[in-house]
């Protein structure tokens, strides 16, 4: 028997859906929002796991976590579970880390291993995925064709992504990002390379809320003033001369200063009121679809930095991950102290959890089924809903 690893070419859960893809298009050219039910209906869910994240690269660590070989690390690729691992000549590997034996998931988080095993029923993988053995094998015929499916593994900047079935290159993926960090100058958190030490994850937060509407949330600080009150727009200026946004052709990010209080209570000098690229106290660049990157106070050598992304769990769940970096052996340059930022993150998330829990609350109720976006405040959010898009009209059109 030979068993079919293809997909199938027309998407059925797009059909069942009947939205109309020329209404979409022209809603988001006439700054209204993505209609309401590709934030609450499970079957987008669905759609979207085979159109984006299968087809994206999803970040899954540090180039220095897999120096060695048996060195690996797990990540999730929207709904598949996938394993990075250094074979035994020192080359990258990918594979679904699901066991072609029974479906476990024979590699768990990450570390260091001869070969991989199956902790259900013992069957053995090299670390280029092969089946190896299988306990009891006088039972099981033609074991070794049941091999690890293979994945993609690439690397930027210090950094592990991986993917299922990339409809381009990491670096298409990462289109002007490579550009804009050189631009923004020596000091960019961009580069984890060997002096960065991951920490503990400083959020972990599950958001009763579909991804789209956690991104979207991340995206624009227009909600800034009247929500982060007490968190996020106590230490940067949020007023729309002080924090800017701009798209990318495969991302976006913002620029901002700290508020001129919080400079003042810090002594940490005047700060002009337009933040620039070279400048800017905080610079959060996002790639579509979730990964987000360089969220740090830089100044002329950042000592901690975040990278983020936003996994989706079903189609009004979402984790959201903030994993913390440090440069090994210098003293934090936080102005609060070690952490200070980390902690007035938390409660601005804190705070955010709230928020887009109301917003999946409001668009499941059937009752408003488009939005309109801000022009300005919310460019990224346009140029964000036009990436998603564009990755999912073609399951429309292939009807
Ligand atoms: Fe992996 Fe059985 S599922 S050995």
């Amino acid at each position: 028997v030979r068993l079919s690893m293809a997909t199938a070419a027309v998407d059925p859960v797009a059909r069942e859906l009947g939205i109309d893809p020329v209404e979409v298009d022209e809603l988001l050219s006439a700054g209204y929002t993505l209609p309401a039910e590709l934030y609450t209906d499970p079957r987008v869910a669905k759609l979207e796991d085979r159109w984006i994240w299968q087809r994206s690269w999803t970040f899954a660590g540090l180039v220095q976590d897999l120096r060695e070989p048996g060195d690996y690390l797990t990540a999730k690729v929207g709904s598949v579970p996938v394993v990075a691992v250094c074979n035994k000549e020192g080359e990258l590997r990918a594979f679904v880390n699901v066991c072609r034996h029974r479906g476990f998931t024979p590699a768990e988080g990450s570390g260091n291993r001869k070969s991989i095993q199956c902790k259900y029923h013992g069957w053995v993988y090299d670390l280029n995925g092969c089946l190896r053995s299988v306990p009891r094998a006088a039972e099981v015929d033609d074991f070794a064709e049941f091999g690890l499916v293979p994945a993609h593994v690439d690397t930027w900047a210090g950094m592990v992504f991986v993917s299922v079935n990339p409809r381009e290159s990491l670096a298409e993926s990462l289109g002007e990002l490579p550009a804009l960090q050189k631009a923004a100058g020596a000091s960019s958190v961009f580069e984890l390379h060997d002096d960065w030490v991951r920490q503990e994850d400083i959020i972990h937060e599950e958001f009763r809320a579909n991804w789209k509407i956690v991104m979207e949330n991340a995206l624009e600080c227009y909600h800034c003033p009247t929500a982060h009150t007490h968190s996020f727009a106590e230490v940067f200026n949020v007023d729309p001369e002080g924090y800017t946004f701009h798209n990318f052709d495969r991302g976006m990010y913002h620029l901002a200063n700290f508020t001129a209080e919080f400079a003042n209570r810090y002594s940490l000098g005047e700060r002009d009121q337009q933040p620039t690229l070279e400048t800017a106290d905080l610079r959060l660049f996002f790639v579509w679809p979730t990964f987000q990157g360089g969220m740090a106070v830089e100044g002329a050598d950042a000592t901690e930095t975040v990278m983020a992304h936003v996994v989706p769990l079903a189609h009004d769940r979402s984790l959201y991950q903030f994993m913390s970096y440090r440069r090994k052996g210098v003293e934090s340059t936080d102005p609060m102290g070690p952490g200070g930022m980390s902690e007035m993150l938390l409660q601005t998330f804190a705070e955010d959890v709230a928020l887009c829990a109301r917003v999946q609350e409001g668009l499941a109720s059937g009752m408003v089924r488009v939005g309109k976006t801000v022009a300005e405040s919310e460019t990224n959010i346009r140029h964000f809903q036009r990436l998603t898009w564009d990755a999912l009209a073609p399951a429309f059109n292939t009807r």
